[in-house]
């Protein structure tokens, strides 16, 4: 076999076997095959697509090229999210908790920020004392101490996506739907949970900018994951602008906890209600909506806020630092940014709010770049509120002086207008 023959057979609109595949694969993970070969095949399944059994066939592929994992000794009820990628999305932070007091087992390896999207990896990581990487007795002994651990990735997980991703970086092939049902779903089926809910974003702030794309991601997401056995919904959510209220690392742990203590509540508890409910659901096998009650009544008793600090104090975090998280506010430096004219909040881009927060140090710009924990963004008018000139939009932290461009180009994250714009629901539709 020769992986010319695979790149011209793709170019030319052809089917693909799963040898072919396993070939191309395996080859480059070995350094077989190198990097402007399979560059040209990502190439060629971007501009040609791939059909479902390809899709299929791919993902299994690369779910066997490194780790899988089998949670089998955590019983039946394993169970795992994914969001797709957005701005201020805590939402595992409380939606690990919630379903755990249900009775699900959470052990779930979460991803890092990835250009101008938050990763749950990096919000943990900023808790002082939260191991975020474990060996993996100590991971599935903490599931079965308390329902849930999460950690970061491990660099044995799906070796093929790590590569093939770094490759899509830069070849301009990262938004080709089936490239990306395969690197979502290599991921979740190797980490092993029988139950896997997915978030996709749909939205100025996500991959998915239209309703039909994010459909048609959801359709096969949700297809291959039945053809691999799990039961699997995924959700549609809004992110055409950042949900909730805070986006940065600390600011988000802050309302992760702020929601589970119900002291706040709108969008982000909904959307973090719907996604527990459809694990509950289909774990458990009971109806969605006895599924959402439950799920509310958890949270509403606070005993998922109690959940999070057992969840908290057995992965080393030191709960004093988290007792104050009013403290994750005091970045050196704050900027408020002020509404300069009379009307309504229409608009708020959600990838420029994201890129806003990379700039003051919320996430990296380069691989090695440190983060800020305590840089980010609190929102404080949000689509469809009224404003007047020098009210206060939103306030910028960061522990570097905040400059003239990044508050102007927050100013244009804005758009306004004279009539008050129509509020899109938070969860847009349940694909099962
Ligand atoms: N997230 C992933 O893990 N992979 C993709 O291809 C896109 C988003």
């Amino acid at each position: 076999m020769r992986v010319y023959d695979i790149i011209s057979k793709k170019r030319h609109k052809k089917e693909l076997t799963k040898e072919e595949l396993l070939f191309a694969v395996n080859g480059f993970v070995n350094g077989e095959i190198p990097d402007y070969q399979m560059s040209a095949l990502l190439m060629a399944i971007a501009c040609n697509s791939l059909t479902n059994q390809e899709t299929s066939d791919l993902t299994e592929i690369m779910a066997k090229s490194g780790d899988m994992y089998n949670l089998s000794e955590l019983g039946e009820f394993t169970a795992d999210k994914h969001s797709t990628g957005g701005v201020g999305d805590k939402t595992t932070l409380i939606v690990a908790p919630i379903v755990a007091c249900a009775g699900l087992k959470v052990a779930k390896m979460s991803g890092r920020g990835l250009g101008f999207t938050g990763g749950t990896a990096d919000k943990l990581e900023a808790i002082k004392g939260y191991k975020i990487s474990l060996p993996y007795n100590e991971f599935i002994n903490n599931v079965k101490k308390t329902g849930v651990s999460v950690i970061t990735q491990s660099g044995n997980l799906c070796k093929a996506d790590k590569l093939m991703y770094a490759l899509r970086d830069v070849t301009a092939t990262v938004d080709s739907i089936p490239l990306i049902v395969s690197s979502i779903m290599s991921k979740k089926i190797a980490s092993g949970a029988k139950t896997i809910v997915l978030d996709v974003k749909k939205g100025s702030g996500a991959f998915c900018k239209n309703i039909k794309k994010a459909t048609e991601l959801s359709e096969k997401m949700v297809n291959i994951g039945k053809r691999h056995n799990r039961k699997i919904a995924a959700v549609i959510t809004d992110m055409d602008k950042p949900l909730g209220k805070y986006i940065g690392n600390l600011l988000e742990v802050k309302e992760a906890i702020t929601t589970l203590k119900n002291e706040t509540g709108g969008e982000l508890k909904e959307v973090s209600l719907v996604l527990s409910a459809e694990m509950i659901s289909l774990s458990k096998n009971i109806s969605y909506e006895k599924a959402y009650k439950q799920a509310k009544e958890i949270l509403e008793s606070n005993k998922a806020f109690y959940k999070f600090l057992e969840w908290m104090e057995n992965q080393g975090a030191d709960l004093n630092f988290l007792k104050n998280y009013n403290d994750f506010e005091n970045a050196l430096y704050k900027k408020e940014i002020k509404a300069q004219k009379n009307g309504f909040v229409t608009k708020i881009n959600a990838e420029q709010v994201g890129n806003v927060s990379v700039m003051l140090g919320a996430g990296r710009k380069e691989k090695q770049d440190i983060i800020d924990n305590y840089a980010g963004i609190k929102i404080e008018k949000n689509v469809g509120d009224k404003v007047q000139p020098n009210d206060c939009l939103a306030v910028l932290y960061s522990n570097k002086k905040i400059s003239k461009e990044t508050e102007d180009y927050f100013y244009n994250a804005y758009d306004f207008g004279n009539k008050k714009p129509k509020i899109k629901p938070a969860v847009l539709k349940i694909i099962e």
